[in-house]
């Protein structure tokens, strides 16, 4: 079957950092959509990159109190995109939101609740958000591959213990939850190893489909992880924060995590160059990769 995932799908995606947007203008990209975020006194902020009044680049502009000011004659938007100025139109609004230790952007005009880690609702977590970084293959290739339980072995030195299982927590939620144990030897294999008891028992969440939450229980500690997608040319744009749950040493153990989600990450870059979306076979290992472009092209339908 032929999928017709479009390039931009109704769902949050993914822009900066939690700890990116305080007190500066960052600009984002989502498809068509070009917009510009910022945490303010009043909390955040986003919105079109087109100034309302003579169509300056709002991503150029700074913080003033709870606006974004323009870089052109200097007038401030607030949240609601309301000017300062009396006279002048309203800037754009883009719906905007922070979980996880991230914030998102909503390319459509009824955003659904927020993505969120669900598996422990009472810990509470440190964040470390690392920085985007681009890879040379296409987003839906990047989810395809998350979902690619197949490739765990050869790629990232892990053994599957038991089979996946699938659910729907949500409309716009695929999870799926499995159990792997670690064989390799390389730095990053020992410290997971270091830090599980036996195996590495792992929730993995598409969320609307540009945004997956990790959620891992080692057995000595837990790791939650915010990964997003944003689609780049040819290309896409990765950006993940990672939590560790609060107490002694937080934020050490959150950089340390979040260490071990990019090197892990970086293991697909160099192998995942012309990879299809779809495996020309009917393997029972190929089931968890059919079933997230499935749930992808329902988002597509929506
Ligand atoms: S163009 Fe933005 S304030 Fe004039
Ligand atoms: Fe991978």
């Amino acid at each position: 079957m032929g999928w017709s995932i479009p390039d931009t799908l109704d769902a949050w995606y993914l822009v900066a950092g939690a700890d990116e947007v305080r007190g500066r203008v960052r600009p984002f990209a989502v498809g068509g959509l070009q917009g510009a975020v910022a945490r303010t006194s009043e909390g955040l902020v986003a919105l079109d990159a087109v100034c309302p009044h003579m169509g300056a680049d709002l991503r150029l502009g700074t913080v003033d109190r709870g606006r974004i000011v323009c870089p052109l004659h200097g007038m401030g938007f607030a949240a609601d995109g309301r000017c300062d100025r009396r006279g002048v139109p309203s800037a754009r609004t883009v719906p905007v939101g922070e979980a996880c230790g991230a914030v998102f952007v909503h390319p459509g005009a009824a955003p659904g609740p927020l993505p969120s880690c669900e598996r422990w609702p009472d810990q509470a977590f440190v964040w470390s958000s690392a920085r985007a970084f681009r890879v040379p293959v296409p987003w839906r290739t990047v989810l395809v591959n998350a979902f690619d339980l197949h490739h765990l072995d050869a790629v990232h030195h892990r053994a599957l213990v038991s089979p996946p299982v699938f659910e729907n927590p949500a409309p716009d939620r695929l999870r799926m939850r499995y159990a792997t144990r670690v064989v390799g030897s390389g730095l990053s294999d020992r410290l997971t190893r270091l830090l599980a008891t036996d195996q590495v028992d792992l929730w993995l969440t598409s969320i609307g489909g540009p945004v997956m939450t990790v959620e891992v229980d080692l057995g000595r500690t837990r790791t939650a992880a915010v990964v997003g997608v944003v689609p780049d040319g040819e290309g896409t744009w990765l950006r993940l924060a990672v939590g560790v749950p609060q107490g002694f040493g937080g934020a050490l153990r959150a950089r340390i995590a979040r260490w071990l989600y990019v090197t892990f990450l970086r293991q697909d870059i160099p192998v995942l160059q012309g990879v299809e979306l779809e495996p020309h076979s009917d393997l029972p290992e190929d089931e968890p990769v059919q079933r997230l472009l499935a749930f992808l092209d329902e988002r597509a339908a929506v």
